[in-house]
């Protein structure tokens, strides 16, 4: 059943005019961050009344991405008729979902505490969700390759490709949870740091403030964090670039959501590097890389 019959999800027309205007356009929206020097979460969010709170905000924009996905999956093979979807389309669908599970369900749950997000980013991120799940979830569910001689024509050595770019696909994953998990430890620390700073003043009798771990950042060190700033980014564009070569170089959507969360994300890195430098110190942050070793 169609939510908006024709349009969720989309008619192949409807669906090509969405890849390219998804394609062209939304690099120059990311590209924006460099003029604007405004960006109303994590370390640079401030007091607003348009703030939502962290956790909340994180699930409410991540999550539509994966279901639009699940949605689009379930329903446009059958309106195309086709009955069988090949086992590349569904496990390039499951990847998805295993990676979204993890970022809008796992990932703020997880930690520890999270700085409130403006309405604005969340806006922003809810709409890169929906485009890019029904850019890439039409894809997979019938406006690709759904039959394996379709799959075999992607170029030659087509498995080998698909095994290559989901080994890539895992490597990122792996790297980009174990960077995530660096960043919460530090606020985990403190927090154990706070607790025993609160018990040893009530042993003293003093009735001490509650343990708050709030924005609290150091510069982090372990794994890639010695030579930068972001390998957490860095990882997940290790992901999608392996899915891109699982789905294969033709695979527009994939290409296209690898180079919007690069423009989204590198000028993200780069004013990142800008705060830690501000906050710590040349001496502590400046020889590391933002996100790209070798390049900035
Ligand atoms: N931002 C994007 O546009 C984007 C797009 C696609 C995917 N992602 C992925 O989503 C994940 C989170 O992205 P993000 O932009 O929120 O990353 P981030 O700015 O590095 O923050 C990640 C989390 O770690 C905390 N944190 C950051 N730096 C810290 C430090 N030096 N010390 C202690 N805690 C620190 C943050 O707390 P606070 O919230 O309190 O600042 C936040 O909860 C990443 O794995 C990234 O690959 C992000």
């Amino acid at each position: 059943m169609s939510l908006v019959p024709g349009w969720m999800p989309p008619t192949r027309e409807r669906w090509e005019v969405l890849v390219s205007a998804w394609q062209l356009f939304y690099p120059f929206l990311g590209n924006l961050q460099w003029l604007i020097n405004w960006y109303g979460m994590g370390k640079t969010s401030k007091d607003s009344r348009f703030n939502i709170p962290g956790r909340i905000a994180w699930f409410t924009m991540e999550s539509p991405g994966f279901l639009t996905l699940l949605y689009i999956m379930k329903t446009l093979p059958l309106q195309h008729g086709v009955t069988d979807l090949p086992w590349q389309n569904r496990v390039l669908a499951g990847l998805f979902v295993i990676h979204y599970s993890y970022r809008a369900v796992l990932f703020p749950y997880l930690q520890p505490s999270m700085a409130p997000i403006h309405v604005l980013v969340w806006g922003f991120a809810l709409f890169f969700q929906i485009c890019n799940a029904t850019s890439l979830g039409c894809w997979l569910a019938a406006y690709g390759p759904t039959t394996e001689e379709a799959w075999a024509a992607t170029g030659s050595f087509a498995t080998a490709r698909f095994v290559l770019g989901i080994g890539l696909f895992y490597l990122g994953l792996a790297g980009n949870f174990f960077h995530d998990e660096e960043l919460r430890e530090i606020r985990r620390s403190e927090q154990r740091r706070q607790d025993r700073l609160v018990q040893q003043a009530a042993a003293d009798g003093k009735s001490p403030a509650k343990a708050d771990v709030t924005k609290h950042y150091r510069v982090p060190e372990a794994g890639l964090f010695k030579y930068m700033l972001y390998p957490h980014y860095l990882c997940e564009w290790v992901e999608w670039l392996g899915f891109w070569i699982a789905a294969g170089w033709g695979c527009v959507p994939a290409r296209a959501f690898l180079i919007n969360e690069i423009a989204t994300m590198f000028p993200r890195a780069v004013k990142g590097k800008w705060w830690y430098v501000e906050k710590f110190g040349e001496d502590k942050v400046g020889k590391k890389w933002a996100v790209l070793p070798g390049v900035y």
